[in-house]
């Protein structure tokens, strides 16, 4: 079909791709610290990572799939424990599957983003103190599973993401619905700085290996509105709650101090990322009268009356992925972006198509403004593991009946798969998905 002209276009060279991370779709592994979770019974309706996607054995029909998507490019994440199960052992047929595996996404001509850590620590690890030990030669260990993934990859994968998320791993500091799973906010801003010493580890030991290589942090902004906007109380808390996810792991990048810290600086971490990886998912309204921080994430008050909410609870916010990008555009203005997450947890498959076309707008008036966005990765490929959530909250463009194993794409998928092969979402596409406003651009 001939281009429109009030088609929307997306820049020459743009890259269309999925994201998803090892833990929630491979099964069969029993070393990391989600394992020893899921154990103590912290996983809704009692669900199993052990199977998940099966990914492991079925990675080659996954990332036909994908190809099925027009997809050219795949953010995964290799899993640390599958690599080094014992301190210094390398389980050398653990990477070669991996090596086959970027093999196999290679030969299909998409391009790999490999993720270093996406929430998942060996359990030998953890037992030395995992996130809050900063001894040297317990950090050594992540230096080795980078060098020997930076090494081994070296011409094959040019794009790594240091650390996942870095404020998440916060939750498992402040709720019980994330491994460890603890309650003491000062460890928890004691592992935040782990990760983002752990993020300068890696970026330092890649480029040493390979200098060509391009890499950055995901980082995952959320914009905390006051539940209540005339609350002084809930006012200062959606300062601090946006201090401590954002503003604290912006800072580190920027100046080298760690959250909290004032005096000491990691110069390490400063000009520390290549790009900038940016994941967005949903509004959040913070209030003391809330259960916790996450209560957002969960049961969300105001599913039900205004908006309606996916599967977690959450509310999609189109706009708030505009200013979340403009965000860290502003604070890292000359370092390009990736939106490596953006999705919906959701059954209602026509409420997905809606949400993602609403979000690629927003993405494309960045664009517009200059903001230099090379690609996007929606989450996720296939329905998988929601951490602690189970297989309740289903994310993929691609359906997964999880007796079977059988994988069915979506209407979604087929919607991605159209724009990602024009690289454009037609008129056509605009016609069907008017846009719907949720909130305003604050
Ligand atoms: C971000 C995380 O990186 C991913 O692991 C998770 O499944 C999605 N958010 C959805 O919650």
């Amino acid at each position: 079909m001939p281009a429109q002209s009030n088609d929307i276009h997306f820049p020459k060279g743009f890259l269309w791709g999925t994201a998803t991370a090892a833990h929630q779709i491979e099964g069969g592994n029993t070393n990391n610290n989600w394992w020893l979770f899921e154990k103590k019974g912290k996983i809704k309706n009692n669900d199993s990572a052990l199977i998940a996607c099966d990914h492991w054995n079925r990675y080659k029909q996954d990332f036909d799939l994908l190809k099925k998507l027009n997809c050219n490019a795949y953010r995964m994440s290799i899993e640390w424990s599958r690599v080094f199960p014992q301190p210094g052992t390398l389980d050398k047929k653990a990477l070669d599957h991996y090596v086959t595996m970027i093999d196999e996404l290679l030969k299909r001509k998409v391009t790999p983003f490999v993720t270093l850590f996406h929430f998942t620590l060996p359990i030998w690890w953890c037992n030395e103190g995992g996130l809050l030990n900063r001894d040297r030669e317990h950090l050594e260990h992540f230096s080795q599973f980078c060098r020997v993934l930076a090494t081994t990859f070296k011409g094959k994968v040019k794009y790594w993401n240091t650390i996942n998320e870095p404020s998440i791993v916060m939750l498992g500091y402040l709720t019980d619905m994330f491994a460890p799973g603890e309650k003491n906010i000062a460890k928890a801003i004691k592992a935040l700085g782990t990760v983002m010493l752990m993020h300068a580890i890696a970026y330092h030991t890649i480029k040493s290996v390979d200098p060509y290589a391009k890499v950055g942090i995901v980082h995952n902004v959320q914009i905390p509105m006051p539940y209540n906007p005339k609350s002084i109380m809930d006012n200062l808390l959606a300062k601090f709650v946006d201090y401590l996810f954002n503003g604290a792991i912006i800072r580190a990048l920027q100046s080298g101090k760690l959250p909290f810290q004032i005096f000491s600086r990691h110069n390490e971490l400063v000009n520390s990322n290549d790009f900038i990886g940016l994941n967005f998912y949903n509004f959040i309204r913070v209030s003391l009268k809330l259960k916790d921080l996450a209560t957002s994430a969960t049961d969300n008050p105001l599913c039900g009356t205004d908006k309606l909410c996916a599967g977690l609870g959450w509310e999609p916010y189109p706009e708030g992925f505009y200013l979340a990008i403009k965000r860290m555009h502003h604070a890292f203005p000359n370092l390009p972006m990736y939106i490596t997450e953006n999705g919906i947890g959701t059954d209602n498959d026509a409420w997905r198509q809606n949400v993602l076309i609403d979000h690629l707008k927003m993405m494309h008036k960045a664009l517009q403004e200059g903001i230099d966005i090379k690609g996007y990765f929606y989450w996720s490929l296939i329905d998988n593991f929601e951490w602690a959530q189970g297989y309740m909250s289903r994310f993929g463009l691609v359906a997964v009946d999880f007796k079977t194993q059988k994988r069915t794409i979506k209407p979604s998928g087929k919607l991605y798969a159209q724009i990602a092969k024009a690289n454009a979402i037609s008129s056509s596409i605009l016609k069907k998905f008017p846009q719907d406003i949720y909130r305003p651009i604050v």
